[in-house]
């Protein structure tokens, strides 16, 4: 009988899933294990890649168990990934040279800056689509060279190689040291600024800029690939041999999972950050707001589809730290019930520029600021506060793409764990002035893994199938007058100023 399931790995920012789906995209069953985060300094994020690879065969192992399935029950598997997170390590004994840095790591701030000074922060951007920014691979790979000088010596000599959290999974589970497959997908390239997005390619000017070997870097590959990558290994987590053909970088994983094949059609997730990704389709569309020009998905023999995407570095992070920081609530999902005992933020505002503020403005220097407090304020309007500030930075990023696209946004598909409060997405609804979609499997980004593996092996047959997958669960309109829209919106554009005030 022909396999009824396919199997996705999500690798995020905080934890690792594994979510089986069956052919209407439901979820068969999902388990999930967190990883340590470390913080050796102040703006610097590190993840255990050992810790990460083991937490993904558990959970692969977990979900099948909870399914009564076995490995060979899967047609395929898909990864999806927090992207832009970078390892270096060594092709013959898997053993990595640096713990991963994580796409919110600041440290490598002065290369940035160097690069800058040697022609802008957008110098790299008629290229990559991206301004120069720590939040990219590229220079955290130099980083790594600079600073540890046996990877540097082994990326010399063809010994080490480099990858963001796919690959590393990918080469895992294809056979590692025993001659894994070393690819990356192409939406996943597109986030080192090291690809030149029009010929799919590493650009050799930007390589030589930054003294990356190219023979270190992984294979670029389409999001959905015909030719499997190779198959997991018996003596693997999945016990069996089943083929790994279908890799997206988690937001974009999330916008095909969402079923936005058409041109003008967006999506936001919030996870640990909150990105926000418009189809803008065969075409990259620069973007002079500051967004930046990524690509979609490519699905196996045809052209790439491109987005313009507005990334938030910190959404649901933001509430995590209102917990393990403050210890103002229990679990994540408190933060709702204390934000509602209040009718508005009491003119208390939040922005959490803690890794810097990301789109649109780029400044990796600017600080978190609360302000707005008087004696009235408290801890309500405080939590209050914490949701707001995903809305109001997702408008942010809205006015951008507006402006860049050329037509306003009608609608907003959401996701990611924080869809699950009414009251933020309320908000996110009033403030925007358009009606706010949530759709019924709201695991948007392991279903997109999951299509482009399915499509890969003819799980799946068309676009159009996965289409028809799609449902609405929930819709909020916009019920706030067009004043105190405005009023509350002023109240953030001047917070947002005070994070920029805040540099010397
Ligand atoms: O670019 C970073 C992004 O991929 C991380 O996603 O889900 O951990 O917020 P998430």
């Amino acid at each position: 009988m022909a396999q009824q399931y396919i199997g996705a790995v999500d690798q995020g920012t905080t934890s690792s899933r594994f979510i089986i789906f069956d052919k209407k995209g439901r979820i068969k069953a999902v388990d999930q294990k967190e990883h340590k985060q470390i913080f050796p300094k102040p703006g610097w994020v590190e993840h255990d890649p050992m810790e990460i690879w083991k937490n993904t065969g558990e959970v692969i192992q977990g979900a099948l168990r909870k399914a009564g399935l076995k490995g060979s029950d899967l047609a395929a598997i898909g990864i999806t990934n927090q992207r832009e997170t970078t390892v270096v390590w060594d092709r013959s004994t898997g053993k990595p040279f640096y713990n991963a840095i994580v796409w919110q790591c600041t440290r490598t701030h002065d290369i940035c800056k160097q690069l800058i000074a040697n022609g802008g922060q957008d110098r790299f951007r008629a290229t990559t689509g991206l301004p120069v920014a720590t939040y990219f691979s590229g220079p955290k790979i130099k980083w790594i060279m600079d600073n540890v000088p046996e990877a540097a010596h082994a990326m010399a000599d063809g010994s080490a190689i480099v990858g963001t959290m796919e690959t590393w999974i990918i080469w895992w589970l294809t056979g590692g040291p025993r001659g894994g497959a070393h690819v990356t997908d192409v939406t996943n390239a597109s986030r080192t600024m090291l690809m030149d997005l029009t010929s799919l390619d590493w650009d050799n000017n930007i390589l030589g800029e930054l003294g990356i070997p190219r023979e270190c870097l992984p294979r670029i590959v389409p999001s959905s690939d015909g030719e499997s990558w190779g198959p997991t290994m018996e003596d693997g987590p999945l016990g069996a041999r089943v083929p790994v053909c279908g890799a997206l970088g988690d937001q974009q994983a999330a916008l095909v999972g969402q079923a936005c094949f058409d041109i003008g059609q967006a999506k936001n997730t919030y996870g640990t950050g909150c990105f926000l990704l418009m189809n803008t389709g065969n075409t990259p569309v620069p973007s002079t707001q500051g967004l930046i020009t990524t690509v979609g998905y490519q699905m196996s023999g045809e052209k790439p589809f491109y987005c313009l995407e507005g990334s938030i570095a910190i959404a649901g992070a933001l509430v995590q730290w209102l917990r393990d920081n403050l210890g103002l609530i229990q679990n994540a999902a408190e933060v709702e019930e204390l934000a509602a005992k209040v009718d508005d933020n009491g003119g208390v505002y939040i922005v959490p520029a803690f890794q810097g503020l990301f789109a649109p403005y780029w400044r990796p220097d600017a600080r978190g600021v609360m302000c707005g407090l008087t004696r009235y304020a408290t801890k309500h309007h405080i939590a209050r506060a914490v949701l707001e500030a995903n809305a109001y930075q997702t408008r942010d990023i809205v006015q951008a793409m507006n402006r860049d696209s050329g037509t306003d946004l009608t609608s907003l598909k959401v996701d990611g764990g924080m869809v699950a409060n009414n009251l933020l997405m309320q908000f996110q609804s009033d403030i925007l002035d358009v009606p706010v979609i949530r759709p019924k499997v709201s695991e948007t980004t392991c279903l997109g893994a999951a299509y482009a593996a399915g499509l890969a092996v003819g799980y799946w047959g068309s676009l159009d199938e996965l289409r028809q997958n799609w449902a609405e669960d929930r819709t909020w309109q916009p019920a706030m007058e067009a004043d105190a829209r405005a009023e509350a919106c002023h109240g953030w554009e001047k917070a947002v100023q005070r994070t920029f005030d805040w540099v010397e």
